[in-house]
């Protein structure tokens, strides 16, 4: 085979078969094909698509590119989770232990920040102490004792999606549904769950900017777990604005903390009691309904927030210890109006800017920085009255890229929905 024949195959849409595809990706792991042709072929699927056979293809080989892990060892259903990546997204964060204490277990493997999204893995290491690289053993040992522990991803998991998607974010190629769809697949196949949650970002702040490419994407990821054996379901909802007020690693933990009590904002508290009820409906094989009555409970007679707290502890972080920067300063409207658009891209790149996030992969978090909004879409506001708050370090304000985030008039555009479908 010869990989300038196979790019050429790609660029005249016609279809790579198993063994091509295997030769490809193969040979880019061991690097007898080189970034610049990979380069060219992965820009060649992104304008000529690839058919489904292709894609539950790719996905198999890059699945079995690495380690698999092993959760023999857990003997109850697992279920686990995945959002395709948005502003101000903690709902893991809060999930994981409210699903725990409804009495399904979640093994969690989660990622570090990417682009102007955050990652579960930083804003868990905002409690002081909290420990994400756990052994195997422990991992397992802690899911049995307390039903659920949040590691980052370790070991040698699909290394083929480490090396394209490395390579996707520097050459224009990160938006493709084919591309998207077998590079979370095969990653959460390998964490080796019996049952999925993904949460498919849709809007200006999210990968998919409109509703029929997330309800592809959503449809795709759906039928490439299901042909696994593994039951998957996908919600699609709204990031045309940040999720909840706070965004910024520690400010993000304080939110989860206030839902998990009981409290918080409504568009998290509505997305979150969504996800979770499907998490335990599939876990417990009960209906939506008898999940959601579970879940809401536990968020309001403390059980969630209890699972919360012997999670970190389990962890060694220490709750009463989250890392928040001391300097705050507030930034009052310039106008009087109804906040029609927050621009959640513009802000999340912001708060990546003052340090939250990173721009090569060793660059060192700055857990206490980040903004908590003082309103959101569809709020009213006057002249002078605090539109949010920015906690920093060291890094200066550009009041006027803030105010560009926000577009503030007299009338409302109608508002859309936070859950726009579930696809099964
Ligand atoms: N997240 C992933 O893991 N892969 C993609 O391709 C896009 C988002």
């Amino acid at each position: 085979m010869n990989i300038v024949e196979l790019i050429n195959k790609k660029r005249t849409k016609k279809i790579l078969t198993k063994d091509e595809l295997s030769f490809i990706i193969n040979g880019y792991l061991n690097d007898e094909i080189k970034d610049y042709q990979i380069s060219a072929l992965l820009m060649a699927i992104c304008l000529n698509g690839m058919t489904d056979e292709e894609i539950y293809d790719l996905t198999n080989i890059m699945l079995h590119s690495g380690d698999i892990i092993d959760l023999s060892g857990i003997n109850k259903v697992k279920v686990d989770k995945h959002s395709t990546g948005g502003v101000g997204d903690k709902t893991t964060l809060i999930i994981a232990p409210l699903v725990a204490s409804c009495g399904v277990v979640v093994p969690k493997m989660s990622g570090r920040s990417l682009g102007h999204t955050g990652g579960t893995i930083d804003k868990l290491e905002s409690i002081k102490g909290f420990k994400t690289n756990l052994s195997r053993e422990t991992f397992i040992k802690q899911v049995n004792d307390i039903g659920v522990s949040i590691i980052s991803q370790t070991g040698n998991l699909v290394p083929a999606d480490k090396k394209i998607y490395a390579l996707r974010d520097v050459t224009g190629t990160v938006e493709s549904i084919p591309l998207i769809a077998s590079s979370i697949m095969s990653k959460k196949l390998a964490c080796s769950a019996d049952k999925i949650v993904l949460d498919v970002k849709v809007g200006q702040g999210a990968l998919m900017k409109n509703l029929d490419d997330a309800s592809k994407l959503g449809e795709l990821m759906v039928k490439i777990g299901n042909n696994y054996g593994v039951e998957t379901i996908a919600i699609l909802s709204n990031m045309d604005q940040p999720l909840g007020y706070a965004i910024g690693n520690g400010l993000e933990v304080l939110e989860s903390i206030d839902v998990l009590k009981g409290n918080g904002p409504s568009d998290l508290v509505e997305l979150v009691i969504e996800l979770a009820s499907h998490m335990v409906s599939l876990g417990k094989k009960i209906t939506f309904e008898e999940a959601k009555l579970e879940v809401q409970t536990n968020l309001n007679n403390g059980l969630a927030y209890q699972k919360f707290e012997e999670l970190v502890n389990y962890q060694h972080g220490d709750i009463n210890n989250i890392s928040i920067s001391s300097k705050v300063v507030s930034i009052k409207s310039n106008k009087t109006g109804f906040i029609n658009k927050i621009d959640a891209l513009k802000l999340g790149e912001i708060v990546r800017q003052l340090g939250a996030g990173r721009y090569h992969k060793d660059d060192v978090i700055d857990y206490g920085v980040g903004i908590l909004l003082n309103r959101k879409v569809g709020d009213y506001i006057l002249d002078g009255e605090e539109l949010l708050k920015v906690y920093i370090s060291n890094s200066d304000i550009q009041v006027q890229e803030i105010f560009d985030c926000f577009e503030i008039i007299e009338s409302l555009d109608p508002l859309k929905p936070l859950i726009y479908k579930v696809i099964k």
